[in-house]
């Protein structure tokens, strides 16, 4: 049997409320492994929050609550999303849990067993709101911390030290030898560069806890946690299965089954270092083979009116403000369409309306509504095969015949986008035929019956297949539209399915229903 395509995403940090970035992240995760599945394959999608860290520490600590109360509410939030637009995970990550504890301490007392890890001093400037230590390179033309790193502070102390730059020699070879290890190429060259630069480097894993308590005691030094990303990175292995203590009752996946993973979706912001440099370290640190090494899938950042979405400019979406205003398939949609995966996109209310009444409501909503009520009127909602044919029929069919193929050739890039925009272009299309063939006219005259029947049958066909094609991406308006077309995939459905004729002759039609309702005052972006 061949392994479940395995797909995970980054972590979202608990130190705030869900913004439109992560939204967008986990919709693109779960429309990948929705259409996955809907190919015939097997899917995991594991998603999930990163919980321990400085700044949940202080956070809480304002709020006068303990930090685990505050991840609580907070991944209560993020859950509550996730439930709310359809993101439909198989495995959850919570880094709180002992389960992924357990791991986290395992490695580091591997690496600490195999002379991997030692302590040194260090004196230097950190930044509390990047969570690192800043060296010259960060600083701007004039010579200072710019106000991106917050306040910077100069500590002295102790830590532990992976030994990265041991491996080093070893990522460069596997990169030049695994082009596909990170989508989209031009990462690689990044990712490249960023490897040459990072010669002699090692990699601080810990905070004492006089600094940090809110974290993973490091198993060989209980004066230590340990820091960002030993914690954060291991989750796509301890809750994959890997070193499971008691599979019978983990609720966890077979390891060996599932891993390597197939396609981390991540920002390109945590590219490098984190998933590009001290990711597949850490792994090969730990004994994995190059042929167990993940692949990366870095989608682009959206900007706000043109302008990064950060805190200080007070312009962070909220994505439950926006489906207040669209509903969850709105902006999914949304979120998926306006966005060539791999690159930046900027979000406006013009952008969000535009997507939104332009497209779903005056194209594919309108095409279901109208065609539906003429067969309720025509047909008495009962579908008729006959004889009749033409040009605009053939057109037509081949069209949907196209897009089957196309979603497949667009998705080995995960490029979601074009197969929205494909299925709308079919929408389109559908809409211009019944312009064109006028059943409306056509209908007067009960020797053009057949053609009518047609006509109506046409567009329910292609409407079919669309409800099909666009579930990954709109899950519930699919389903939505297939009730109206009184007609459900059987279980177990699968693109090669997608074939013309699933409506068959006596077909009865459901009751129309306004799918996206037009929406006239503009969501809050
Ligand atoms: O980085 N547009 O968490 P995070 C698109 N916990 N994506 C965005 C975005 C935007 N404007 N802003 C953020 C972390 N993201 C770590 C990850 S993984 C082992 C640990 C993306 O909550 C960002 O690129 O800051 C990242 O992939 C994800 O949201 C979580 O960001
Ligand atoms: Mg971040």
């Amino acid at each position: 049997m061949p392994k479940p395509y395995y797909i995970t995403t980054a972590i979202d940090y608990t130190n705030g409320a869900p913004h439109i970035g992560h939204a967008y992240e986990k919709v693109l995760a779960d429309a990948m492994a929705r259409f996955q599945r809907l190919a015939g394959n097997e899917a995991y999608f594991l998603t999930g929050v990163d919980q321990h860290g400085q700044k949940v520490q202080q956070t809480a600590e304002k709020a006068g609550v303990p930090p685990r109360e505050y991840v609580r509410e907070v991944t209560d939030k993020f859950l509550a999303l996730w439930e709310r637009l359809g993101v439909r995970a198989d495995g959850w990550v919570e880094t709180i849990d002992p389960r992924h504890t357990r791991i986290v301490q395992d490695l580091l007392q591997q690496l600490y067993d195999s002379g991997q890890l030692y302590k040194k001093t260090t004196s230097g400037f950190y930044s509390n709101r990047q969570e690192q230590y800043l060296s010259d390179k960060d600083r701007n033309e004039a010579g200072e911390f710019g106000p991106e790193w917050g306040e910077v502070v100069q500590l002295e102390e102790e830590n532990w030290y992976f030994r990265l730059s041991d491996h080093v020699p070893w990522l460069r070879g596997f990169l030049e030898a695994t082009p596909d290890f990170v989508f989209p190429p031009n990462r690689m060259t990044q990712l490249l560069n960023a490897v040459n630069g990072s010669e002699g480097m090692d990699l601080c894993i810990s905070r004492p806890k006089s600094r940090l308590t809110w974290g993973i005691e490091l198993p060989f030094d209980s004066d230590f946690v340990t820091y960002v990303w030993f914690d954060a990175l291991t989750n796509y292995i301890s809750f994959a299965g890997y070193r499971d203590a008691s599979p019978e009752t983990s609720g966890l996946p077979s390891f060996d089954r599932l891993w390597p993973c197939d396609a981390h979706v991540i920002g390109k912001d945590i590219l490098i270092p984190a998933h590009g440099i001290y990711w597949p370290i850490m792994l090969h640190a730990c004994g994995f083979t190059d042929d167990q090494m993940p692949k990366l899938v870095v989608h682009g950042w959206w900007n706000v009116r043109g302008e990064k979405m950060s805190k200080s400019l007070g312009n962070v979406v909220n994505p439950n403000d926006i489906a207040d205003v669209i509903g969850t398939d709105g902006l999914r949609y949304f979120l998926l369409s306006e966005i060539t995966t791999g690159q930046d996109s900027d979000m406006s209310d013009e952008r969000v309306l535009f997507r939104y009444n332009k497209e779903l409501a005056d194209i594919l909503g309108n095409l279901l509504n109208r065609t539906l009520n003429m067969a309720r009127k025509y047909l008495g909602g009962v579908l008729r095969h006959t004889a009749f044919d033409s040009p605009a029929q053939v057109a037509l069919r081949e069209k949907v015949a196209s897009l089957p193929g196309a979603a497949m050739e667009h998705m080995k890039t995960w490029q979601i986008h074009r197969v929205l925009a494909d299925c709308l272009d079919t929408a389109r299309q559908a809409n211009e035929f019944i312009d064109h063939t006028s059943p409306f006219k056509l209908a007067k005259d009960p020797a053009q019956a057949d053609q009518v029947a047609s006509i109506m049958g046409h567009v329910m066909e292609a409407l079919a297949h669309l409800s099909v094609l666009l579930s990954p991406a709109i899950p519930a308006a699919a389903a939505k539209i297939q009730t109206q077309l009184g007609w459900t995939p059987p279980a177990g459905f699968t693109l090669q399915d997608l074939q013309w004729g699933l409506l068959p002759d006596g077909h009865t039609l459901g009751e129309p229903q306004p799918l996206f309702p037009k929406v006239l005052l503009p969501p809050p972006v």
